[in-house]
């Protein structure tokens, strides 16, 4: 049996790669994809100022954007700019940019390598491995496992988690759990909802240290 979680990432690292040296563009499963020219002009413009060039954000409340899955980047960005996903900052940052100029920044961020972090807190880490691989069979929250999957590597329609600042993951789950985060959050609702604060916390610090 094909397994799709297997196929994904290497066909997306091609499609990335194809970005890159310009053979030929991702066109073919996201569209028309902007000129590197332009890209690099944006980035270096704006993105730049709170994620890295390379997607390495210096401050824990920007998420880290290198080796997340380009589907999802791009969804991201358009929902901010078309308000579906609410931060006014983001927002402000892509409201003049077209869905081609979204596809190559996706491809850009996508294709930078995740520097390793390690964990500061091993007791509290151990806590949030427990729940990450088993979830709480108590309170009904299941393992983040078995969507993100093993490593937090994700997929194409889910988020990468691995390696992301703990400060930013907890930020997200709490809006989760209260709906705040406003695009897709059905899902992600059911999860964070049932958590504490200190499986919010705990689980947070875990994801920040894998690679
Ligand atoms: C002034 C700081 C700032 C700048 C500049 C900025 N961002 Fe962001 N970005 C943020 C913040 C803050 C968030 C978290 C928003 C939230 O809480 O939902 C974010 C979130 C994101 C996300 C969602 C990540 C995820 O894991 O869900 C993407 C994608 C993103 N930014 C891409 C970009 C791109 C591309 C640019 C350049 C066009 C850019 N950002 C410029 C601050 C910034
Ligand atoms: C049933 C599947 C499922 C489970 C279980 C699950 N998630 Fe998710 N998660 C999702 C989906 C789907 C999204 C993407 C939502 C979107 O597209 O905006 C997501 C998004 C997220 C995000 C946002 C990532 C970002 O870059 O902004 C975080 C953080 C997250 N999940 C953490 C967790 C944690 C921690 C657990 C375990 C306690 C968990 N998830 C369990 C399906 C799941």
């Amino acid at each position: 049996m094909l397994n799709p979680r297997r196929l994904s990432r290497p066909l997306q690292l091609f499609a990335g790669l194809c970005v890159a040296l310009f053979v030929v563009p991702a066109g073919a499963q996201t569209g028309p994809v902007a000129t590197d020219q332009r890209v690099m002009q944006i980035v270096d413009s704006r993105c730049i100022l709170c994620h890295g060039r390379d997607g390495e954000s210096a401050s824990a409340v920007y998420p880290r954007l290198a080796a997340q899955h380009p589907d999802y980047l791009r969804k991201q960005l358009q929902d901010f700019r078309d308000g579906r996903r609410k931060s006014d900052t983001m927002s402000e940052m892509v409201k003049d940019l077209k869905d081609e100029e979204f596809a190559g920044l996706a491809a850009w961020f996508s294709t930078r390598k995740p520097a390793f972090r390690q964990t500061t807190d091993a007791d509290l880490a151990a806590v949030g491995k427990y729940l990450f691989t088993r979830g709480n069979t108590y309170s009904g929250v299941p393992p983040c496992a078995s969507c993100h999957g093993p490593d937090g590597h994700g997929t194409h329609q889910l988020p990468r988690l691995a390696g992301q600042h703990p400060t930013y993951l907890e930020v997200q789950l709490k809006e989760f759990g209260k709906r705040e985060r406003s695009n897709d959050n059905a899902v992600m609702h059911s999860v964070a909802s049932k958590l504490t604060e200190l499986e919010t916390r705990a689980v947070s610090v875990y994801i920040g240290g894998l690679q």
